[in-house]
């Protein structure tokens, strides 16, 4: 019962206090995102953990997000905009590894994977990408409510922007969304009191047996 108890205690905290989170905890939300499925298994996104206050003022700038500059950790979840076959050979050689395989044991699962992502255009690449960072997110929220971690998850950024700031096209990637970390503050942050709205469980779900 204390997943659900952490996640009503959770919310889209609009201001943070000036604590920061411990390297300890942040180490271990980056961990559990990092553990997160992602389709075909690939991990087709990149972590970006900033705390360089220059840098956070910059990314910031025009956004009525508060929370980029004014928080502890802010998460930057960049999806890729081209899956390559160079990229799936070393991520199928890294499987074969980390489980004790022989090398070209996953050929199947290469050419497989190599053959389906060639029929893709670099827009549905990205895409496709940027759903799996979402899942990242997912994993993300969950995480820093289990280690009473406050955090918002965000799109209200300018992608052009942290795209020009943290260089990420030449890196080949993409912002898809961003994350931030901290306390709340909760003498000045109103929605620190309001009661959690969702709908009725049986309204949002349906169990067919
Ligand atoms: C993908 C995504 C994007 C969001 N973008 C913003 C944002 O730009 N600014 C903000 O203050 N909250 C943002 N939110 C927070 C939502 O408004 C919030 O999660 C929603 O109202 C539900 O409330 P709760 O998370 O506090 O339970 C975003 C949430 C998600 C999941």
């Amino acid at each position: 019962m204390d997943l659900i108890k952490n996640l009503q205690w959770r919310y889209a905290v609009k201001k943070y206090s000036d604590e920061s989170v411990s390297e300890d905890k942040i180490d271990r939300i980056i961990e559990a995102i990092n553990l997160s499925a992602s389709s075909c298994g690939i991990q087709p996104y990149r972590l970006f953990i900033i705390t360089n206050p220059e840098l956070r003022r910059r990314l910031g700038e025009g956004s009525f997000n508060t929370q980029i500059h004014a928080s502890s950790h802010l998460l930057v979840f960049a999806g890729f905009n081209k899956i390559t076959s160079d990229y799936i050979t070393d991520y199928v050689e890294m499987i074969q590894k980390q489980r004790g395989l022989e090398s070209g044991a996953l050929n199947a699962l290469k050419n497989t994977l190599i053959d389906y992502f060639s029929t893709q255009t670099p827009e549905q690449n990205a895409i496709w990408s940027s759903k799996q960072a979402y899942i990242g997110l997912g994993t993300a929220l969950i995480a820093a409510a289990e280690l009473k971690v406050d955090s918002t998850p965000m799109e209200g950024f300018d992608p052009k922007l942290f795209d020009e700031v943290l260089g990420l096209s030449e890196k080949g990637l993409h912002p898809s969304v961003i994350l931030t970390l901290g306390y709340r503050n909760s003498a000045n942050d109103y929605l620190a009191s309001v009661p959690k709205a969702r709908l009725p469980i049986n309204e949002f779900s349906t169990k067919i047996n």
